[in-house]
Order: C-alpha cells, then sequence, then structure tokens
C-alpha cells in the first residue's frame, strides 16, 4: 500500500471525488443520495482523503461536536481497495488531527457491519443500535 492522506477543501474537486465515493459506497447501495442542502452543510466540516496516486481511494469526514469531541462520519474505502489497511490509516490520520485541535473523544455512528472495524482500531460501542438510513447503525467512542 502506498496511499497519502490529504485534507482536502469543501467544493473543491478533490471534495466532489469525495462525495462521488460517499455516494457510491454508503447512498447508492441505500437506494438514497445526499440533498444540496446536506452538502452545502459541510462547508464546516473537515475533509480527508486517501489518494493512491491521482486516485481518490478513501475519504472520512469530521464535524464539530462538543468541547472535547469530534464526530467521525462517512468512512469510505474504494470496494476494490478494502482489507488493505487503507480505513485503519485513515482513522489513525482522523485522530491525530483531533488531537491537533486540542480534541481528547472521537464519537461515531458506526454501521454494525463495519462496528468489528472500529472495535479492531480501538472504539467501544455504547447504548443500543438504532436505525439511521434504513439499516442498524450503533454510537461508538474512543478516548485519544
Ligand atoms: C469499514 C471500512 C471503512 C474498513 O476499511 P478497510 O480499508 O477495508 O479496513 P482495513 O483494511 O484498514 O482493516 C483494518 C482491520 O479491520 C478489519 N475490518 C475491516 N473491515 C471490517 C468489517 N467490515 N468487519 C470486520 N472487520 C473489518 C480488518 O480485517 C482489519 O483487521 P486486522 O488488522 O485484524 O487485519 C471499509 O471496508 C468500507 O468502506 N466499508 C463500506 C462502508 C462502511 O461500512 N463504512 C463505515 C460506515 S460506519
Amino acid at each position: 500500500m502506498s496511499v497519502t492522506i490529504r485534507h482536502i477543501a469543501h467544493a473543491s474537486h478533490d471534495y466532489a471525488m469525495a462525495v462521488n465515493l460517499r455516494r457510491a459506497v454508503l447512498r447508492t447501495p441505500l437506494g438514497l443520495d445526499f440533498t444540496s442542502a446536506q452538502l452545502a452543510a459541510e462547508t464546516t466540516d473537515t475533509h480527508l482523503a486517501a489518494f493512491e496516486g491521482e486516485d481518490l481511494v478513501a475519504t472520512v469526514v469530521l464535524s464539530p461536536y462538543d468541547d472535547t469531541t469530534l464526530k467521525l462520519r462517512q468512512m469510505a474505502v474504494d470496494d476494490s481497495q478494502r482489507g488493505a489497511g487503507i480505513g485503519r490509516h485513515l482513522l489513525a490520520a482522523a485522530e491525530a488531527f483531533a488531537k491537533t485541535q486540542g480534541k481528547t473523544r472521537i464519537i461515531l455512528a458506526a454501521r454494525v457491519t463495519a462496528q468489528a472495524f472500529y472495535t479492531a482500531n480501538g472504539y467501544v460501542a455504547e447504548g443500543e443500535v438504532f436505525e439511521e438510513v434504513t439499516i442498524p447503525h450503533i454510537t461508538m467512542c474512543k478516548t485519544l
């Protein structure tokens, strides 16, 4: 694996590629799409992406949550690149960024199908399974 992780700017060309990947991985399989209002609201978020050469192969979004915590959302790795450590690498970059912002905790709503990925990376499940975008999720947290 030789990927580089970069911050990408909202509304940039890279952001458009990241939204395309998020749509393909996280929305289209559920028969859903992002609304323009949802994407417009992401201007206050931090966007990270993993690149293999010029190809954007994974992305994640970090949203403000509270004084000590960032919310991690929209983690997506391209189908053809899964299981190669890219998700773990991107998660580590997100955690490193959170620390630079003085945050000590990350919270996320994990798809139950991805819960083991987050557990393997030090996240702990909290509370009951709930439904979001039509599928089961569970809240998970990590103290940094
Ligand atoms: C979940 C996802 C982000 C993981 O990224 P990835 O690059 O495939 O994962 P990695 O290769 O970094 O895996 C890291 C570890 O987690 C494990 N893992 C990865 N995905 C897993 C899954 N869905 N279930 C169980 N374990 C998983 C890997 O086996 C690996 O464990 P190991 O160190 O013992 O080998 C990616 O598979 C994905 O985009 N899935 C579809 C979208 C999704 O579910 N996103 C999360 C929304 S909350």
